[in-house]
C-alpha cells in the first residue's frame, strides 16, 4: 500500500493531482508539438502530413471538422484560425450529430478529425462516414497509432504526452498549437498569408511557452478567487471571437470536475438568454484580452455589472479600463489574438481546477466520465 502510494507520487511528478501537473506541464507540450514544425531561424513551416496532402489542402473547397468535448473546442479555435489566416469555409461539428445526419460531402473537402485519445467512438464513425463520401481524412491524434490516427489519410500528432486526468487540458493547447501551424502553412501556401504576416505570427507563436509559464505564475491569486467562488450554484463564462471557444471551454472544465452548472457564450449571444440569469448571486468569467472585439466586450461588461453580475475578468497585461469595472481582474500576458486561446485558457483551467479541490471532488477521476468514450 505503501508503495502503491508513494508510485502515484512519484507519477505525479509532485503535484497534488494529474490535472495540476498537466496544467503546469502546458509549456512544455505546446513546445513539443511545435518542435521540427516551427523553424524560427530557417524561417520555415513543416508539418509532413500537411506536405503529403499539399494539393488537397490548395484545392479544397470546405473544411469540416468532427469532434467531441473539448477536443470540439479546439475545432471550434481551428474554425477562426483556418477562416482567418487560409480563406477556406469551415464548419465544426459534434462527431455524433454529424454521423447520424447524412451529411453533404464531395471530394474536394477535407475533413479533420480531432481527438486526444483517437478512440472516441462517435469521431471514429464520423470520419468513417466522411471517407467512404470520398473526402480526405486528416487526423489530430494524441495517441500514436490509436484507432483514429490508424484510419485517417494523413495527420499530425500533437505530442503532449500521455494526459491521464479526464479533464483535457495539456492536450487541448497541443491541438490548438497544430491547429495554428496547420493554418498557418495552408494560408502560406495558398497565398492569403503574407510573408511578413506569417514571418510575425512565427516569432509570436515561438514565444508562446514563456507566456503560458507566465500565465500560470497567476496560481496563487486564483486560488484565492477560488475560495471565494467556490460555493456558487452557477457561473457563467462569456468571450468573443477566439476567445468565444476558450469560454465553451472554461464552463466545461468547471462542470467536469467541481460539478458546478456552468454555461459558455458568446458574450453578444448573452442578451438572448443567459442575461436573465445575471443577478448579484451570479459569477460571470469575461475572457476580454486586447483584440479586435475589445470594445465590444467591454460593452458586454458593462451590461453584466449593471444587472449585478459578480465579474471575473481575464485582461491583457496593463489594461486600466476593465479593472474598475470588475470584481477580480486575472492578467494574462499579451499576444497576437489569433493564439490568444493558447494563453487566456490556462487562468480557467486553474480556476476549475481550484474550485473542484476546495469543494472536495475528485479532480483525476470526476462522477460519470470516462478518459476515452469508445461506446456511442
Ligand atoms: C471524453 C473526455 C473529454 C474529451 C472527450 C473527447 O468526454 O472526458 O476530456 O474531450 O472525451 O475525447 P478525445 O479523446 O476524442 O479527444
Amino acid at each position: 500500500q505503501k508503495l502503491e502510494m508513494e508510485l502515484d507520487s512519484i507519477e505525479k511528478g509532485g503535484y497534488e493531482h494529474f490535472m495540476l501537473k498537466e496544467i503546469f506541464e502546458q509549456p512544455k507540450s505546446i513546445l513539443d508539438s511545435m518542435r521540427g514544425r516551427l523553424e524560427l531561424e530557417a524561417g520555415h513551416l513543416n508539418m509532413g502530413g500537411v506536405r503529403a496532402f499539399e494539393q488537397k489542402f490548395m484545392n479544397a473547397h470546405r473544411i469540416i471538422i468532427v469532434a467531441c468535448g473539448t477536443s470540439w473546442h479546439a475545432g471550434l479555435v481551428a474554425e477562426y484560425l483556418i477562416e482567418d489566416l487560409a480563406r477556406i469555409p469551415v464548419e465544426v461539428e459534434y462527431a455524433s450529430e454529424f454521423r447520424y445526419r447524412n451529411p453533404v460531402l464531395s471530394e474536394r473537402d477535407i475533413v479533420i478529425a480531432i481527438s486526444q485519445s483517437g478512440e472516441t467512438a462517435d469521431t471514429l464513425a464520423a470520419l468513417e462516414l466522411a471517407k467512404s463520401k470520398g473526402a480526405t481524412i486528416f487526423g489530430i491524434c494524441n495517441v500514436v497509432g490509436s484507432s483514429i490516427a490508424r484510419a485517417t489519410d494523413a495527420g499530425a500528432y500533437t505530442h503532449a504526452g500521455p494526459e491521464i486526468g479526464v479533464a483535457s487540458t495539456k492536450a487541448f493547447t497541443a491541438q490548438v498549437t497544430v491547429l495554428t501551424i496547420l493554418a498557418m502553412i495552408v494560408g502560406h501556401r495558398r497565398g492569403t498569408l503574407s510573408d511578413v504576416k506569417l514571418r510575425e505570427l512565427m516569432v509570436e507563436l515561438y514565444t508562446i511557452p514563456q507566456k503560458v509559464e507566465k500565465a500560470l505564475e497567476l496560481d496563487t491569486e486564483i486560488q484565492q478567487i477560488a475560495e471565494i467562488f467556490k460555493d456558487a450554484t452557477n457561473f457563467l463564462y462569456l468571450g468573443r471571437g477566439y476567445n468565444f471557444p476558450v469560454a465553451l471551454e472554461g464552463a466545461l472544465k468547471l462542470k467536469e470536475i467541481s460539478y458546478i452548472h456552468a454555461e459558455g457564450y458568446p458574450a453578444a449571444e448573452m442578451k438572448h438568454g443567459p442575461i436573465a440569469l445575471i443577478d448579484e448571486n451570479m459569477p460571470v468569467v469575461v475572457i476580454a484580452t486586447r483584440d479586435s472585439s475589445y470594445e465590444k466586450i467591454v460593452s458586454n461588461i458593462q451590461e453584466v455589472k449593471a444587472r449585478k453580475g459578480r465579474i471575473i475578468a481575464v485582461v491583457s497585461e496593463g489594461d486600466t479600463t476593465i479593472p474598475p469595472m470588475a470584481e477580480f481582474v486575472v492578467e494574462v500576458p499579451h499576444t497576437s489574438e489569433v493564439l490568444m486561446p493558447l494563453v487566456s485558457v490556462v487562468p480557467l483551467q486553474l480556476l476549475s481546477y481550484h474550485i473542484a479541490v476546495l469543494r472536495g471532488c475528485n479532480v483525476d477521476q470526476p462522477r460519470n466520465l470516462a478518459k476515452s468514450v469508445t461506446v456511442e
